[in-house]
């Protein structure tokens, strides 16, 4: 029989795509998935429909020139981006620096690189780092570190002299920050998001990358960007002209209206999830969970052991069979799976009813 690759044998299936089988098998309510169930603005599904009857081919990058055509490659969403610019930039034996727990793509996109992840713990409860611990994961095998603020799964808002302390470390070790800023515009409690290229010697070994997807609910859309010097750029690009050569042109057309939206646009979209926040938070911390406020994103990280959790996983199944509620376990965060047992990330881009149903699901369900 033929066999894939030893590549793709060194990483599974999303956890999350299961989750979401066993939810749909049990009618539960999937706060697994990180998708917003609300839809999308009016204006950018209109401006999508005009730029279709409109015939916009797909060679035009319609207003997405934020910056001139050498610092922005346009790409198949956040995901796309990162895996092209790790592809673009490091090579395989080369080092990249991981912050633990993570979204769960970067390990895949490290070693389809054939690149080696060197992780650093984020630790509890304001998933900050050791920066000794830190500046032990740099050498000069070190190409690459990849940063994701605010942060999923934990809701971390990277401070300022938090990213001082890795712009040092980039800057002395030569080392590119690719800098997943997907939420940057979902913030809680005066907490304010600084893109690493802004600091001092950063903008020249940063890739900033970003979508649509989560600012604007759109991400079935499928697309996202990097921003990055001329020379990094032309590499990206090159790599993505191969992956997948482009967006889909209507949705890029739709984005350059959407970018341009007004701040009133922006504080409504972060007001309405401080709601969704707080009623999921409250409800989880209701039937005993444990969990922090996050400062960013739109994810609880909650600590089950109080409920009797030691097992992430089977937990997390018996939470859909038993209560009707989708969340993922939270070993698929970490490269040691122990050091998720007792965790379980609930994601809360859904209606208010949609969260009132998982909480009063919840009451039930683990009440007995
Ligand atoms: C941190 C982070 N980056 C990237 C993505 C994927 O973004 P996109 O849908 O634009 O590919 C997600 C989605 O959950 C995410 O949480």
């Amino acid at each position: 029989m033929l066999d894939v690759s030893k590549k793709a044998k060194r990483f599974t299936e999303s956890v999350i795509r299961e989750m979401t089988r066993l939810c749909r098998r049990h009618d539960a309510v999937n706060l697994a998935q990180g998708f917003p169930d609300f839809p999308a603005p009016r204006e950018i599904k209109d401006a999508a429909c005009r730029a279709i009857a409109d015939d916009v081919k797909q060679l035009r990058c319609y207003g997405m020139e934020v910056d001139p055509e050498r610092d922005i490659a346009v790409t198949c969403g956040a995901t796309e981006a990162m895996i092209a610019s790790i592809l673009a930039i490091v090579d395989p034996g080369d080092e990249v620096v991981v912050f633990e727990p993570f979204y769960e793509n970067y390990g895949p996109d490290a070693i389809l690189a054939g690149a080696v992840p060197r992780f650093v713990s984020l630790r509890p409860p304001d998933w900050t780092f050791d920066p000794d611990e830190l500046a032990a994961a740099f050498s000069d095998k070190t190409r690459g570190i990849i940063l994701n603020t605010p942060n999923n799964p934990t809701g971390k808002v990277f401070t300022r002299d938090e990213l001082e302390t890795i712009a040092t470390l980039c800057r002395k070790w030569d080392v590119v920050a690719f800098s997943d800023e997907i939420y940057e515009h979902i913030l809680y409690d005066g907490a304010v998001h600084v893109p690493i290229a802004t600091l001092p010697g950063m903008a020249d070994r940063t890739v900033t990358i970003n979508a649509l997807s989560k600012t604007y609910s759109v991400t079935g859309w499928r697309v996202g960007w990097t921003i990055a010097s001329p020379s990094l750029t032309a590499g990206i690009r090159k790599v993505h002209d191969f992956l997948t050569v482009g967006a889909a042109a209507p949705l890029q057309e739709a984005g350059a209206v959407a970018l341009a939206f007004p701040e009133s646009y922006y504080r409504t979209l972060a007001a309405d999830y401080v709601a969704r926040r707080d009623l999921l938070l409250a409800g989880l911390r209701g039937v005993g969970f444990q969990c922090e406020a996050p400062r960013g994103a739109y994810y609880i990280l909650a600590d089950a052991e109080g409920l009797g959790c030691r097992d992430d996983v089977a937990f997390a199944r018996r939470l859909i069979e038993t209560a009707g509620v989708g969340a993922v376990p939270g070993s698929s965060f970490f490269s040691r799976p122990e050091l998720g047992r007792t965790l379980l990330r609930f994601a809360f881009p859904k209606h208010t009813a949609t969260l009132e149903d998982a909480v009063a699901r919840l009451q039930r369900g683990l009440a007995h």
